[in-house]
């Protein structure tokens, strides 16, 4: 059965772990896969996540089913995150998901199961997993043009002009905050506008977030997908717990589904119900549990948004860092978008070609097409990397 069996395509992003492990050299830097980096070059366990696990390892009687759904209070904390008041829970039907990709798949599953002819616009570009699982799905994907290449900014223009295209039940997904891989984030004109699209057309936006607290703060990142929620009758949203926690092998999300009250909002519930069970029964609940008592809890609380704040500021630090170093390499700002950038993320503009070349002849790191992770950045690696960049990008 297997010998003829061709070989999928490889991940670009999670072969470059691999790569890179293997890399000899000691001065590599790795600014490739989404994960955030202490100055030490290591992925951080938080402190509060630490202190979650000690409590729960005291406390925790059993490791018993829960339900299809997951754990409720789980469900109702990180959808009171993202959504704060903006909605009423009853309009929120929820699931817990392995992380964000595993609320992706099982929204994408629900909408092909509901609505097979929908039509899913993606912006270009994406995260290519968006791509990956709603071609697998067989759903018909269309793209929708968001960035500016030269500006390094939101095509504005361009992205109307391909959304006036949706039709009722098609899905736009969007990213709530952060955008990967392009760093440039939408306006709160632009989810107006959204919102403005959706009710006149019948769309339904689905919104990713997978990045709060990485780009302006918790709240200021979710303003965009609040605004739009209280516009619309219907919003899916993908919740990923795993950067903004560091729960990355934990695989905590939940997938949600705004909708009316009363019946529409249970129908909801059990599709999405329906949809777990048909994929692995029981959604995972460690890193689940450690969320529901970090948000429940007002000392851990406070302590992750205090170490959230720190991650975030340490990144910001580093934009501005290799954008000054870039200025002096080149002599010129043309690398000056990155300041301006939200998250972890920016297309520092390399091509495959040149991606190659910073890997071979510099070792650095990123995912090919050009994506940089300003998480990767030391005050040690940056001189290195901006010369690297100025060097190759000419
Ligand atoms: C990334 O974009 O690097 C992360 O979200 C990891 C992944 O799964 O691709």
């Amino acid at each position: 059965m297997f010998a003829d069996l061709p070989t999928p395509p490889i991940d670009k992003i999670i072969e470059l772990m691999t790569l890179f492990a293997a890399d000899p050299r000691g001065d590599k830097v790795d600014l490739g896969v989404g994960v955030y980096r202490n100055a030490a070059g290591q992925v951080p366990i938080m402190a509060a996540v630490k202190d979650a696990e000690h409590r729960l390892w005291q406390v925790q009687e059993t490791k018993g089913y829960i339900s299809f759904a997951g754990d409720a209070g789980f469900i109702d904390a990180l959808s009171g995150l993202v959504l704060g008041e903006a909605v009423p829970a009853d309009r929120v039907a929820g699931i817990a998901t392995p992380g964000g990709t595993g609320g992706v798949r099982q929204i994408l599953e629900l909408v092909r199961h509901l609505t097979p002819r929908a039509r899913v616009w993606v912006s270009d570009p994406s995260w290519p997993n968006h791509a990956v699982i709603i071609d697998h799905l067989g759903l018909e994907r269309r793209a929708y043009r968001y960035l500016d290449r030269d500006a390094g900014a939101v095509d504005r223009d361009g992205m109307r002009d391909d959304l006036a295209g949706v039709a009722q039940g098609d899905v736009i997904l969007l990213h709530g905050c952060c955008h990967n891989p392009s760093g440039a984030d939408l306006r709160a004109e632009d989810w107006d506008w959204l919102a403005g699209l959706c009710r006149r057309t019948g769309a339904i936006p689905f919104i990713d977030m997978a990045y709060q607290g990485f780009g302006t703060g918790l709240e200021e990142d979710a303003a965009g997908t609040r605004a739009l929620a209280v516009q619309v009758p219907e919003a899916f949203i993908a919740v990923s717990c795993s950067k903004n926690f560091g729960l990355y092998r934990e695989r905590a999300g939940v997938a949600l589904a705004i909708t009316d009250t009363g019946q529409p909002r249970a129908a909801a519930q059990a599709q999405l119900i329906a949809m777990n069970r048909m994929s692995f029964s029981f959604p995972p609940d460690h890193g689940a549990r450690l969320v529901e008592m970090i948000l429940r809890d007002p000392v851990l609380r406070a302590s992750w948004e205090a170490e959230l704040t720190g991650m975030r500021q340490t990144m910001q630090r580093n934009r501005s860092a290799l954008a000054e170093a870039l200025r002096q390499e080149t002599g010129s700002d043309r690398f000056g978008f990155l300041v301006g950038h939200q998250g972890m993320f920016s297309l520092c503009g390399a091509t495959p070609e040149q991606v190659l070349r910073l890997r071979d002849a510099h070792g650095v790191y990123m995912v090919p097409d050009g994506r940089i992770n300003v998480a990767g950045l030391t005050e040690t690696n940056i001189p290195k990397v901006a010369r690297a960049l100025a060097t190759v990008l000419g």
